[in-house]
């Protein structure tokens, strides 16, 4: 049986191609898995999960619970708004005294970047990063992935356009990560004051101009503006953004190919997506939702079956 490289799920920036790989196929599986009747499996039977939400989350809270239930773990739940940290305890007190009551997995999802490293330093629980900042979103870029892979056949030499508020958005790093390691080709669209400096040494093309992005690429995978991460001013407002950066049907219709459209989720309609595109059969959002849970399940099965190995 393959195995994992990797004792943690921190970031794609971390996993090998085979890891990535492994994931995906083994993800297929379980797709089968929930589009059955009975949709539970017994795989992780003994093993109890923690999810650590320090910053919300809707659909990864969710998604994950859900892996973890229909993999049959036990499941605990813990959100910052409820927490002894705004008693004062550090992270690492919360988390090894959640640790001591026999917990083997960690689902954390934190705002600052490089929680989730840190954390793998610290204890000896497996770890899944769900979100950390503007840093990495691991099982975000592989649902996307695998989400592609299924609608496309294959993510070799497949064109990705990521779209928008890159330099605030862990869903692009982990995704730029992912996908060149699966053999696709990256280009990045957004303002320039959206676009990290020096982004290109990651392997990356830039172009700030949408429909030069839309006409080159396979995909396109649309990205919210981070607000709640924005402390000054990036563009002028969001009428002008969605002027410029929105992805909307007529857009669509100047092309000379159909191109996929995915979003992490959640969307802001009529800014950086019309409705008319997101509930269009060019569409997978809803799809990449679906695949989220047979992902986040074939990475917790595999981090799972790493237990008792120390590297
Ligand atoms: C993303 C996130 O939280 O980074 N959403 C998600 O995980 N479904 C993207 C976003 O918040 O825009």
């Amino acid at each position: 049986m393959p195995q994992l490289s990797t004792r943690h799920i921190l970031g794609t920036k971390y996993l090998t191609p085979d890891d990535l790989t492994l994931i995906l196929d083994t993800a297929n599986r379980f797709k089968e898995v929930i589009n059955r009747p009975i949709k539970k499996v017994p795989s992780l039977r003994d093993v109890t999960i923690a999810n650590l939400f320090f910053e919300n989350s809707t659909r990864t809270r969710i998604s994950f619970e859900l892996a973890e239930k229909r993999l049959s773990a036990d499941v605990v739940n813990f959100s910052a708004s409820s927490s002894s940290l705004k008693k004062g305890e550090t992270l690492l007190d919360t988390v090894n005294n959640i640790l001591s009551m026999k917990v083997d997995m960690i689902v954390m999802r934190h705002p600052a970047p490089g929680a989730c490293v840190f954390l793998s330093r610290h204890i000896d629980a497996h770890i899944i990063n769900a979100g950390d900042g503007t840093h990495e979103h691991p099982t975000q870029a592989l649902l996307d992935a695998f989400s592609i892979r299924e609608r496309l056949g294959t993510l070799v030499d497949k064109k990705v356009l990521i779209v928008g508020d890159v330099l605030h958005s862990r869903v692009a790093l982990s995704n730029i990560f992912c996908l060149q390691k699966l053999g696709a080709k990256v280009k990045i669209c957004g303002p320039p004051t959206l676009i990290p400096k020096h982004i290109e040494k990651l392997g990356v093309e830039v172009t700030y101009d949408i429909q030069e992005g839309l006409q080159w690429c396979d995909v396109a995978n649309v990205l919210r503006i981070q607000l709640e991460r924005q402390d000054i001013k990036y563009f002028p407002s969001l009428r002008e953004y969605s002027r410029y950066f929105g992805v909307t049907r007529s857009l669509l219709d100047q092309l000379d190919h159909e191109i996929v459209i995915m979003h992490p989720g959640p969307i802001n309609r009529g800014v950086e997506i019309d409705s008319d595109v997101a509930d269009s059969n060019h569409s997978i959002i809803l799809q990449q939702v679906e695949n989220g849970v047979a992902v986040r399940m074939a990475a917790l099965y595999l981090l799972a079956d790493r237990r008792g190995t120390a590297e």
